[in-house]
């Protein structure tokens, strides 16, 4: 009876695999943040893209561990950098059998750790680095992503992005913008998935956690820039975000169950606490209640593979 009247489905094709690559590993490093998350080389990631195809996710979003960083992250826009690459080895272990995304921002890039470039005063400067993610756009639909994930918050991103893509014949490259994405504690874990060097915050270019109206205006100013899906970000302490931003735009909404809603559960599962599989069922599907169309999650491969027992 209650598969019958259930008012919320969880399949599969509606989750995204989020990946760590490492340049230079040789085999996977654990993140101890994230128990069961791992740094991958390119073997481990490559088998973990085709296992990722086998159990119908709807696609994975591929993140860089460059082994160098500098001051304008000049490995995002090599073509021979650690992203680039692993969008490479990506379609061609899958073709278009799975979407591969790929995060289009500069902080996995930059020795500072932010998002952008810095201006003489150690500002992050806006338009500056509105000219790096466009060269980046290209270089990862060149590379092959299906994709791109511009994270970064800058304003007026997904407008260059798209004018560089289609300047470049990319028209076929969609745009997953992460629209309304929260200065959030929820991220710690992530920083040392990717050995962030961030010192500070991104307040300056992330949003606020008080506000909702603003996750609006955010959302209306990149689908209107050329959004071909908006995300909000994190998801379970902004489920109300969710689904405003659902009710407001037509697009296809994305979530992203991010680095600290994973280890939160993970954590309290390892004491006994709670019932793990439970936990994440309940998270993915309260996500989906909300209204995300799809869902980014560190979970994805193990729940296809509960989805499909
Ligand atoms: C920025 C980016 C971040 C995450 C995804 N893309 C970190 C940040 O904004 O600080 C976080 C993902 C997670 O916490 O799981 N490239």
């Amino acid at each position: 009876m209650r598969r019958l009247v259930s008012e919320t489905t969880l399949e599969p094709r509606q989750l995204i695999l989020p990946m760590f690559i490492r340049e230079g590993a040789r085999e996977p490093i654990a993140i101890s943040t994230m128990p069961g998350v791992y740094q991958h080389t390119r073997d481990t990631a490559r088998k973990a893209i085709a296992e990722a195809a086998q159990l119908g996710l709807g696609g994975v979003m591929l993140f860089g561990v460059p082994s160098s960083k500098d001051e304008v992250g000049s490995g995002a826009v090599d073509p021979d950098g650690i992203l680039n690459v692993a969008i490479r080895d990506a379609v061609s272990e899958v073709g278009d059998d799975l979407l591969v995304m790929s995060d289009l921002c500069l902080d996995e890039f930059t020795s500072h750790g932010h998002c952008g470039v810095l201006d003489s005063a150690g500002r992050v400067d806006n338009d500056a680095t509105l000219k790096i993610y466009a060269e980046m756009g290209v270089a990862q639909a060149s590379a092959g992503a299906h994709v791109v994930g511009p994270s970064g918050m800058m304003d007026g991103q997904v407008g260059v992005i798209r004018t560089a893509l289609d300047a470049a014949g990319h028209l076929d490259t969609v745009i997953l913008a992460y629209a309304a994405k929260y200065a959030s504690a929820f991220f710690g874990p992530f920083r040392e998935a990717v050995d962030s060097s961030l010192q500070g915050d991104r307040k300056t270019y992330q949003q606020d956690p008080a506000n909702a109206r603003e996750a609006l205006r955010e959302v209306d100013l990149d689908v209107a820039e050329g959004a071909d899906i908006v995300m909000v970000k994190p998801a379970l302490a902004y489920l109300d975000i969710i689904r405003q931003v659902r009710d407001h735009v037509d697009v296809p909404v994305a979530a992203y169950n991010i680095s600290g809603e994973y280890a939160m559960v993970e954590a309290a599962a390892a004491n006994g606490w709670i019932d793990r599989e439970r936990a994440i069922m309940e998270t993915l599907t309260s996500i989906r209640r909300a209204g995300a169309d799809t869902i980014l999650t560190y979970w994805a491969a193990e729940v296809a593979q509960l989805l499909h027992r």
